[in-house]
């Protein structure tokens, strides 16, 4: 065979196996997994169908900016979120607002430490309205309150979408886009010490690019000045429970509260 096409063939089976292996880490299990539009998405145009939020529509930057008092600092915070729920309403942004029980905003302390942010409301979310209570939300809480030792209580969970997708499918870039003024605004109000991004969606949307998840784990990165640790999602967790996969999020999870607390971040015991 001709080496200059050896070498090619070679380079092309390389970076095959390389796509292969992110996917892997990633959680594909089979060629179905590959999220794709609905067939109710795909009628309704794809993903360029929905006009993205306009920013100046939402109160995020029109908020007065807290203040350090921190007898004053929960009251504030609880306020905004409060403000940004109430201008959220019945929210009909993206296609995802067709298919929801509810809108599931957030779930913790209002002026918490460490900020968790996922992908986006499952089913049990979209019936109770509250981030993280399915399979991988109970894996979540052991973690935060057998492993880290906190309550669950002390931190803030959300996720960058705040509707269910259907089939439980990846949200798509509009519906993220649609959406992110809203996680803004939840972030500007809690004001976290640190973040902790879990699973590629929220990762790639903070970090602004396409990440592979297996290979930005566990490195500190950077969102408006907070310090983010991406690490893998609980759901991923629970489809590869393997001891290096529960190493490595331990490991991600401990460093987050141990980043929170440098910074002046204070947890109550789990009692
Ligand atoms: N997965 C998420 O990303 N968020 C939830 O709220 C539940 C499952």
């Amino acid at each position: 065979m001709d080496r200059t096409l050896a070498e090619a063939l070679r380079a092309t089976l390389s970076a095959a196996r390389e796509n292969v292996r992110e996917w892997l880490d990633e959680g594909l299990e089979s060629w179905d997994a590959v999220p794709r539009p609905s067939p109710a998405v795909a009628e309704a145009g794809g993903t360029a169908a929905l006009p993205v939020r306009d920013p100046d529509s939402f109160p995020a930057d029109s908020l007065p900016s807290l203040g350090s008092d921190p007898g004053t600092a929960p009251a504030r915070s609880a306020a905004r979120l409060e403000d940004i729920r109430s201008a959220l309403g019945d929210c009909q942004e993206c296609r995802l607002a067709a298919g929801r029980t509810q809108i599931v905003f957030g779930d913790g302390a209002p002026d918490a430490d460490l900020m968790l942010i996922g992908e986006g409301p499952g089913e049990q979310e979209d019936r109770r309205g509250i981030p993280f209570v399915g399979r991988a939300g109970e894996l979540l809480t052991q973690m935060i309150e057998r492993g880290l030792e906190i309550p669950r209580s002390c931190v803030y969970i959300c996720n960058i979408v705040k509707c269910r997708p259907p089939d439980n499918r990846a949200p798509l870039a509009d519906e993220v886009a649609a959406c992110r003024s809203v996680l803004d605004a939840q972030i500007d109000a809690v004001q976290p010490k640190v973040i902790l991004a879990l699973g590629k969606p929220a990762t790639s949307l903070l970090l602004d690019r396409n990440v592979a998840i297996s290979r930005v784990r566990g490195t500190w990165q950077e969102y408006r000045g907070i310090p983010v640790m991406p690490t893998y999602h609980p759901a991923f967790l629970l489809r590869q429970y393997t001891e290096e996969n529960r190493r490595q999020v331990w490991q991600d999870l401990k460093q987050a509260l141990t980043r929170a607390r440098e910074r002046g971040g204070r947890f109550p015991e789990l009692s």
